[in-house]
């Protein structure tokens, strides 16, 4: 058995700046984080944009920013959440900046400050168009600096540990269940451990792998949402999946699929159909920079219409030496696969990109299960709403990650380690003979998610995709109860239960908003609930 003060879940920018925070504030706690491959990896390495804050307080004001995001977010944003992101969110900013993070200035006094898709000013900072790298390079500099917290890397977290491990019948309108640790699957040993917390803290990322074409890395498949799930907590909003209006086009699609971020639209880039005529004004007055879901469906619709696999964007007309300058990572990806993007259209499709529900949280990051934080895209805040505004996310990862520190040094004291938990439990289990059985599900998995449950949706293609479901889930559920333990068949169990929510979820909100929409109910508004219990 492990034992450790508290117990965070991923080392993206949401795991590395609770342990930062907290450390500092508490150097007499011990916190272990863990992820699942390289410490590096996920969402927030391949965060390009940048992150929004209210940064120039002549030209922009905290109200604007509060009311792109309501506005964004179509009707169901918790406006104090709103507030307290967007309030808290430039002291967040300047602590990543203190911390190492460089962000790109347009003379020595003043940040280079960018537009993206729904904001009223521009307000993004950015390093270059490989932001997230940059974040995620200081933060893990500044852990390393900090000697009261360690990184285990290629540890996958298979499930939290509650009442239920010991034996009592948890259920999910239980008010008591208590989160004690979590049970990881050391993927060198191949054994499984039993991590003891006082707290554990779930920052899991996002859930993109259950489309075919998603912007999220391999590791997004929404293990901590699942996780929550199983153990009998609360998530909500999960049908409302954000689709990037513009990956780049690739014949056999590339997984994940390569961003081009909303920022070159907000530097001039122009929508336009194959043959080169723009069409974002028949959509939407603000055109290419209209908020994700009205630019997605645009675009789904232009493709369904003329019968196209993709539709451009055009930055002939745009200046190249600042092109360049701002985007090195994207023009050098174009012309690896063919194409100078100040010479050709870019060909780009909509591709799964954010997840604006998930584990419900309060304003301190506590989920329904004490004991058990969460927070970063695992996480349901109520700032999204029904649609994220661009460069929130970061944003929100680090004032949540900041809220949960404090709200631990204040509450830590009264949570003590639980120490008669058993080991895990691998009686009956061999090792998988065919591992095509899981593969092959995934693969299954994807279309069903992408056929059915995409951009546009109805009742009876939910329905469809609920009963293809279900049987995955039964044939999944057998393979997991007689096989030795892999992060592959734990990926797939948690990819089926994030489909199952996504679906379920869209399936009871009768009406179209935001970025869900159902062509029985184009027009309705009224509903608004969709906490899975
Ligand atoms: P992640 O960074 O995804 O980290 C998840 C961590 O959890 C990883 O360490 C992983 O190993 C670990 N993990 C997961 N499951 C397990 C498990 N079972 N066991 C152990 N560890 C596990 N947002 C913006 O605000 N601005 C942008 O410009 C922007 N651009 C983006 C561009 C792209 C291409 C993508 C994909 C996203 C972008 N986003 C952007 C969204 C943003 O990057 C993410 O929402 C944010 O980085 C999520 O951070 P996180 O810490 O919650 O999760
Ligand atoms: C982008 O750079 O377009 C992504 C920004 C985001 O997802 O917030």
């Amino acid at each position: 058995m492990f034992q450790t003060d508290v117990l965070i879940i991923g080392t993206g920018i949401a795991g590395l700046t609770t342990a930062i925070q907290l450390a500092r504030k508490r150097p007499d706690l011990k916190i272990r984080l863990v992820s699942k491959t390289a410490k590096d990896e996920g969402n927030t390495r391949y965060a390009q944009g940048g992150i929004a804050a209210v940064w120039d307080r002549i030209r922009d004001d905290f109200e604007k920013h509060v009311l792109d995001t309501l506005d964004a977010g179509d009707g169901l944003c918790n406006e104090e959440a709103v507030r307290i992101v967007v309030e808290e969110g430039p002291s967040r900013v300047q602590e990543l900046i203190d911390w190492g993070a460089r962000f790109d200035k347009i003379d020595a006094a003043h940040y280079d400050l960018a537009r993206e898709g729904g904001h009223s000013e521009s307000r993004i900072l950015h390093f270059q168009d490989v932001t997230g790298a940059e974040i995620e390079r200081a933060l893990l500099d500044k852990c390393a600096e900090l000697e009261n917290v360690e990184i285990l890397e290629r540890r996958f977290a298979i499930d939290v540990i509650t009442q239920h491990h010991l034996g009592y019948n948890v259920t999910r309108i239980m008010p008591d269940i208590e989160c004690y640790g979590a049970y990881l699957l050391n993927l060198q040993t191949l054994e499984v451990e039993t991590h003891l917390a006082r707290a554990t803290v779930l920052a899991t990322g996002g859930t993109g792998q259950i489309y075919r074409t998603t912007t999220n890395p391999l590791v997004s498949t929404g293990d901590g949402i699942a996780m929550l799930y199983r153990a009998k907590g609360h998530v909500e909003n999960m049908e409302f999946v954000q689709f990037h209006p513009t990956a780049l086009y690739r014949p056999g699609s590339e997984n994940p699929a390569f961003l081009i971020s909303e920022a070159v639209r907000g530097f001039g880039a122009v929508l336009k159909t194959r043959s080169g005529e723009a069409f974002m004004h028949r959509y939407d007055p603000r055109e290419s920079l209209a908020p994700r879901d009205i630019v997605a469906r645009a675009i789904d619709n232009e493709m369904k219409t003329l019968g196209e696999e993709y539709v451009c964007l055009d930055c002939r007309h745009l200046d190249r030496e600042k092109f360049l300058a701002h985007f090195p990572n994207i023009y050098e990806k174009c012309i690896s696969v063919g194409i100078d993007p100040l010479e050709q259209m870019i060909p780009v499709v909509p591709a799964c990109h954010y997840m604006c529900g998930g584990i419900k949280v309060d304003l301190q990051g506590r989920s329904s299960i004490a004991r058990l934080y969460a927070c970063g895209e695992s996480t349901c805040t109520g700032l999204h709403g029904a649609n994220r505004l661009a460069s929130n996310s970061l944003l929100e990862a680090a004032v949540f990650g900041y809220r949960i520190a404090a709200d631990l040094c204040d509450h830590i004291g009264a949570m003590q380690l639980r120490m008669d938990i058993p080991e895990w439990d691998a009686a009956g289990t061999a090792h998988p003979r065919e591992m095509v059985l899981i593969t092959q599900s995934i693969k299954e998995l994807k279309e069903i998610m992408s056929y059915y449950v995409g951009i546009v949706r109805s009742n009876v293609r939910l329905e469809r995709a609920l009963n293809r479901l279900h049987l995955l889930y039964e044939e999944t559920e057998t393979l997991y109860h007689s096989t030795t333990l892999s992060a592959a068949l734990c990926e797939l169990r948690n990819l089926i239960t994030i489909g199952y929510l996504v679906t379920r979820s869209a399936a009871m909100r009768r009406e179209s908003r935001g970025l869900h929409y159902t062509t029985d109910y184009p027009e309705q508004r009224g509903f608004s609930q969709s906490t899975l219990l």
